[in-house]
């Protein structure tokens, strides 16, 4: 749908007052309505890396979820201000690992005797104090752009250790398992998942003890919906069908597919393919939608039977960014992110320390 032309003004305006004091990141699930403002787009890794590199601007608004958010604050210097044009884009994934519970389960590993081997690494897609409980724990973050790097440097952090290291991934347990099988060659049945509700994480102490990757049981509401059998019906319509989806998706339809990576990874990967190619791409609709509308020479389906948004991204609307932005201009800083600095010092190690992997 066409944006409301007195917003979209509104918001040219409010942008063209603040100037240099504003910059604006957008994540690629974000409406269109709303990444037109973006002065920079990009995957959870590229905007990380952007907010960080943008120290003269005064306000940074993240159009995007709380854990970007989050961590753009503590990549960012004190002085600067992010802000999350609405407080109620949360991200269900990031949620199903708390603290309480991750603190929990590392103490269930001391019992075990295996918390000495154990690495945690945490996906972006976390909260910063599950980012500083890596940073504390000598562990690390990743996003979907990296995971493999992440893993290998986790690994070579207990190289020592003559039964070798094993990893905590957190919350996602598909990228890890995809991750660990498909990129760095590990057996299926190396990788248990950790039950947050279960004592013990409903492992045995033998099924812990011969693990590598202990994935914590967390998923994202949107990449889950995919499945194997929508993969077999569009290749039956569409013969040659590429079929590109992100790692977040479960495990049987990454083995179906032809091609996996990060979003920006699927946009690099949609704009070089050749014209009158035919793909199906399951990840968020908004960016299908929009890869869709820019390659009108290619045939670009999503992967799915029905419509289905993030609907925590698409919180962030213009409405809301307008009133962000025009709340600025009059002096006032609204739904401003703040890590407190204990958490932020911490997630800073684990955040860094992903910063410095190679690659
Ligand atoms: P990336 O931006 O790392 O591809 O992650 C996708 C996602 O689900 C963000 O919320
Ligand atoms: Fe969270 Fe999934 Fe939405 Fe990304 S797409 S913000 S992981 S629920």
């Amino acid at each position: 749908a066409a944006s409301d032309p007195d917003l979209v003004e509104r918001a040219r305006a409010a942008k063209a007052a603040l100037g240099e004091r504003l910059f604006v990141l957008g994540h690629h699930y974000q409406r269109d309505e709303v990444i037109q403002f973006a002065d920079v787009t990009g995957d959870s890794f590229k905007l990380a890396r952007d907010a960080a590199g943008r120290p003269d601007a005064e306000f940074i608004v993240f159009c995007g979820v709380h854990f970007m958010a989050e961590s753009a604050d503590i990549l960012t210097s004190p002085t600067q201000r992010v802000i999350l044009p609405d407080l109620a884009a949360g991200c269900s994934m990031a949620d199903m690992a708390r603290l309480r519970q991750v603190e929990d389960a590392w103490d269930a590993m001391a019992d075990a005797g295996i918390q000495d081997s154990v690495v945690p690494v945490t996906y972006m897609n976390s909260s910063a104090d599950i980012k500083a409980f890596c940073g504390r724990n000598g562990g690390v973050v990743c996003t979907s752009s990296n995971a493999d790097v992440a893993l290998e440097w986790a690994f070579e952090q207990k190289a020592d250790l003559a039964d070798g290291a094993k990893i905590l991934f957190l919350p996602d347990q598909h990228l890890g398992r995809n991750t660990a099988v498909l990129k760095m060659g590990m057996e299926l049945d190396e990788c248990v998942v950790w039950d947050p509700r279960q004592p013990g994480g409903g492992l045995s102490a033998d099924e812990l003890q011969r693990a590598r990757m202990i994935l914590w049981k967390g998923h994202c509401s949107v990449h889950g919906r995919f499945t194997a059998d929508v993969v077999d019906e569009l290749r039956d319509k569409h013969p040659g069908i590429n079929i590109l989806v992100h790692p977040e998706c479960t495990h049987d339809v990454v083995l179906k597919a032809d091609l996996v990576g990060s979003t920006e990874f699927i946009i690099k990967t949609i704009e070089a393919a050749p014209p009158g190619t035919v793909w199906a791409i399951g990840t968020e609709l908004n960016l299908v939608q929009r890869l869709a509308d820019a390659h009108p020479d290619k045939t670009i389906v999503f992967l799915d039977r029905n419509v289905c948004y993030c609907s925590t991204m698409n919180r962030i609307d213009l409405p809301h960014l307008v009133w962000a932005l025009e709340s600025l201009v009059a002096g006032t800083v609204v739904n401003q992110i703040t890590v407190d600095p204990e958490t932020e010092a911490d997630a800073l190690v684990a955040l860094q320390r992903m910063l410095d992997l190679p690659g």
